[in-house]
């Protein structure tokens, strides 16, 4: 059923190794992790984790938490556990499992982290229920998504420098085609508030290519 948005192995090779030259990004997006998760020994779900990269910056920001990685495609997982395996970080774990049935425990999870995932997610209401019933009473989410309203023009730029960029044409396609499924902030922040969180940052502009929104349970 969800196999028509996932990508084949070959893709997931590339988009790690095209990934990988852009640590920083998810270095930024593991800082805000870190500021708002204050348990001792967390743990943090990262709901559509990829091969892991975002997940490896979390613990070397936080060595005492357990990130959870969480995709529906083995062979992502797969690249994950190299990839967290090769970095030395302590605790990651493998989940499979998709956003609309996360395969974890109510109130069991301090801080969720999603990034870019959104747009292959078939429910997302549902998948935001979801994401309500395992966090913890006041456990946070930081949520980066892809803006629906980014202008054409400018993702054609997008487009030009990823190729030239050696992103190559799958890798280039496979982020080309998420903006067309994206949502716009106001959609996000919609699912937010019909699901029982209250948001407390956002960051991004109409004009800009993603946006964070940073929400707490109720
Ligand atoms: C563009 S990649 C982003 C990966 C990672 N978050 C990153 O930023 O490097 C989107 C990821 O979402 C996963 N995904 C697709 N559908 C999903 C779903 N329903 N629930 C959770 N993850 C999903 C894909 O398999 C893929 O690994």
């Amino acid at each position: 059923m969800w196999c028509d948005l996932l990508v084949d192995d070959k893709t997931a090779d590339e988009f790690t190794a095209y990934m990988k030259k852009f640590t920083d990004l998810y270095i930024v997006l593991s800082r805000s992790v870190k500021n708002h998760t204050t348990n001792p020994h967390p743990r943090i779900l990262d709901l559509g984790c990829g091969p892991g990269l975002l997940s490896i910056e979390i613990l070397k920001q936080i060595p005492d938490a357990t990130v959870i990685g969480m995709d529906p495609l083995i062979k992502m997982l797969m690249l994950a556990k190299e990839n967290t395996d090769t970095s030395g970080v302590p605790i990651f774990e493998p989940v499979l499992g998709v956003s609309e049935k996360i395969p974890l425990k109510d109130n069991s999870i301090d801080t969720i982290v999603s990034r870019f995932s959104l747009p292959y997610w078939k429910e997302p209401l549902d998948s935001f229920l979801e994401m309500n019933r395992v966090l913890k009473p006041n456990g946070k989410i930081i949520f980066e998504a892809l803006n629906r309203n980014f202008p054409k023009w400018k993702l054609f730029g997008i487009k030009v420098g990823m190729l030239l960029n050696h992103a190559g044409r799958d890798v280039t396609k496979y982020h080309v085609d998420a903006y067309a499924l994206a949502h716009t902030q106001e959609e996000v922040e919609m699912l937010f508030n019909k699901s029982g969180f209250a948001i407390l940052e956002k960051e991004g502009k109409k004009s800009e290519w993603k946006f964070i929104i940073v929400a707490e349970k109720k």
